[in-house]
């Protein structure tokens, strides 16, 4: 086990492996602009990859998420899956999608050792998914992804939705009673300014805590402990039927002391923060042939150093009126 500056154990390992996608949503990738992906031969491989968890399971990795882009884009990642289901001491491996391609792949996912998943999806209206997503997609293909991770056994399956005010704020409650009846559990997320190109402000985001009296007006919820140190949202049970409903609160109660995720971009660089300016290469590391061990120093002796906290430095920041510039989401999976 290692600590970073502020006492903080490395556990969770976030794995972007593409940093393409079909959708171009307005708070991560908005339509219009012209965007440089990277060469394929930049990527790292499914072997290297694995390799890399391979080394940082003896430094205290025990959840991996994939994440994009999107995912499923990139060829054949049940291998991938398959390769890091089997690596001991790896407990926990689940991916984040915009659901598009699901329906299709749910099943070979499941069958590579994928147990659970976890869905981005906005609005239950099509007008506003499509404005959201910068693209015209039906509600429906995305909810029969869904259900198809269902159907195939994976548990849980989560929605992620980003809230913005005055965008699907009103849809809150309609989201939570839909997903409850399919035994989904969500996951409300206050829209946060990564990248630069979001047109991000404060005024746009809908505080957990509005989302959860307003819930609280419809159902009776209960609060839950969280269920390892450095979980990111907050849980509550639903009282009847004991679902639990989460709330990400990256702005207004900054989550940043419990931080314990490394992520490591689809080029091989390490980011300490989900809105940090710059990454590490481990890449050519790991291209020059370097074994676990010497993977493993290069990313312990980066992690002792660390002590990135931007979203309780965040409000600060804004208000010095000090410009950063910072990852793209897509680049980083979020
Ligand atoms: P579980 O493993 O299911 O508990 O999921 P998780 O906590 O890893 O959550 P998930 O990956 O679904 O994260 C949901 C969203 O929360 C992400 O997509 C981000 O938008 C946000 N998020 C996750 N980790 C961080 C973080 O370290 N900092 C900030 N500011 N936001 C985060
Ligand atoms: N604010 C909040 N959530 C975001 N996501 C992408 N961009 C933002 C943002 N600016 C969500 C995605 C996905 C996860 C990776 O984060 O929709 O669910
Ligand atoms: Fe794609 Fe996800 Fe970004 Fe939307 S949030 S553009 S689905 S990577
Ligand atoms: Fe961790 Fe950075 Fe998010 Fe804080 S802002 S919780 S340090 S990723």
């Amino acid at each position: 086990m290692i600590r970073d500056q502020l006492g903080r154990e490395l556990y969770d390992l976030r794995i972007s492996i593409t940093d393409r996608c079909n959708f171009r949503c307005f708070f991560c990738m908005p339509d219009g602009h012209e965007y440089q992906f990277f060469p394929r031969e930049e990527l790292l491989t499914f072997e290297e990859i694995e390799r890399f968890v391979k080394a940082l399971v003896p430094l205290g990795v025990r959840k991996v998420r994939l994440t994009g882009g999107e995912p499923l884009l990139r060829k054949n990642i049940e291998k991938l899956v398959e390769l890091l289901s089997n690596i001991e001491g790896v407990e926990d491996i689940s991916l984040t999608t915009n659901g598009f391609l699901l329906q299709k792949r749910a099943k070979s996912l499941k069958e590579a050792g994928l147990k659970r998943i976890t869905v981005s999806l906005h609005s239950l209206r099509d007008d506003v998914l499509s404005e959201l997503v910068g693209r015209e997609v039906k509600v429906w293909d995305i909810i029969r992804g869904i259900e198809r991770a269902l159907e195939v056994g994976m548990n849980p399956v989560k929605v992620n939705v980003c809230v913005i005010r005055g965008v699907n704020s009103d849809e809150v409650v309609d989201i939570a009673k839909f997903f409850k009846s399919l035994g989904v559990v969500v996951r409300f997320i206050e829209f946060m300014d990564v990248g630069n190109l979001n047109q991000w402000s404060l005024e746009k985001v809908f505080p957990a805590k509005d989302m959860l009296e307003l819930l609280s007006r419809h159902f009776e919820l209960e609060p839950i402990e969280k269920s390892y140190r450095g979980e990111v949202a907050e849980r509550y049970k639903y009282r009847d039927d004991r679902l639990e409903v989460g709330f990400i609160s990256s702005i207004t109660q900054p989550f940043c002391g419990d931080c314990t995720r490394l992520r490591l971009t689809a080029d091989g660089k390490l980011l300490m923060c989900l809105f940090a300016s710059e990454g590490y290469d481990v890449r050519a590391l790991i291209r020059s042939g370097a074994d676990e061990r010497a993977i493993g120093d290069f990313v312990k002796s980066l992690w002792l150093k660390r002590k990135d906290r931007y979203s309780e430095e965040r409000l600060q920041l804004l208000r010095m009126g000090i410009p950063l510039r910072k990852v793209e989401m897509f680049k980083v999976g979020g």
